[in-house]
């Protein structure tokens, strides 16, 4: 679904992307990790089309990535920082705005934003404004709102971050519903590769250069994760007793 072959990304005279190559296939979820800086952002939005190559390519579906978003069938939820204002609209109006470019009339998009709503569970808060809802309840507006165009891809810039552990464990079971349910291929940067791992489909590792590509316990053998993360990281170990457990929350401290 998503081919991405030899690509290199340089903002500001900056390289950010070194020579990137690997494929998703239609229905995986994947997830994104890598030190802060590392570039996973950058990535993602080369692939929406926002960034442009500086060398190779990204396709989806065989397509350029701005012919594929026009045909509406991408959902993308930003890195959470570019939303959290306190938006004086409700609940129901910020879904809606998911339907912007598509053209049918109000009372057919109240109709479809009210059924998403009820989807990820947040129907009885349509009214509410949505800076007064809560960081996982606004998470879950803002995929109702990603979702609403009934897309193939899903894109999550750190979906979970500012959402507590409790609401983020029913976030992840409700992307893993969406995947089963509608097939959705999701993508999706994260730093909580213990709650994603039981689920994922594969993982990408990525510091500038593509570190690592492949399925998630082999991304888990100490050599993988110290290569990708360097000396500049620490290690939180949550159970002594539990080899893979002590990737679970990986903090990225500089020395
Ligand atoms: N628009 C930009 N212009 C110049 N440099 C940028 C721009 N956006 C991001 N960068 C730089 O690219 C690097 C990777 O950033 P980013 O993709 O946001 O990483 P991540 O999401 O992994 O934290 C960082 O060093 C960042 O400062
Ligand atoms: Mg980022």
């Amino acid at each position: 679904m998503i081919k991405i072959e030899n690509l290199w990304v340089e903002l500001n005279g900056n390289l950010i992307l070194e020579d990137i190559s690997l494929e998703i296939k239609k229905g995986e979820i994947v997830a994104i990790v890598g030190p802060n800086g590392g570039g996973k952002t950058t990535l993602i939005r080369t692939i929406l089309g926002f960034v442009k190559p500086t060398k190779g390519r990204v396709l989806i579906d065989g397509k350029e990535p701005k012919d594929y978003i026009k045909s509406g069938k991408v959902g993308y939820l930003p890195q959470k920082s570019s939303y959290e204002r306190d938006f004086p609209v409700s609940a129901l109006d910020v879904v809606m705005f998911g339907l912007v470019e598509v053209k049918i009339s109000k009372k057919e998009k109240e109709k479809k934003a009210l059924e998403v709503l009820r989807y990820v569970g947040m129907e009885s808060f349509k009214d509410k404004p949505f800076g007064k809802l809560s960081g996982g309840q606004q998470q879950r507006v803002m995929i109702a709102r990603a979702i609403i165009s009934e897309p193939e891809l899903l894109i999550l810039d750190e979906p979970s971050t500012g959402v507590d552990v409790v609401a983020q464990e029913s976030f992840y079971e409700f992307i893993k519903k969406l995947n089963q349910e509608k097939g959705i291929t999701v993508l999706m940067i994260t730093h909580d590769i213990g709650a994603v791992g039981s689920f994922v489909h594969k993982v990408v590792g990525l510091n500038k250069k593509l570190h690592y590509f492949g399925d998630f316990k082999d991304f888990l053998q100490k050599s993988n994760v110290d290569k990708l993360y360097g000396s500049e990281v620490k290690l939180l170990i949550h159970s002594p007793e539990c080899f893979t457990c002590q990737y679970f929350n990986v903090e990225v401290k500089k020395h």
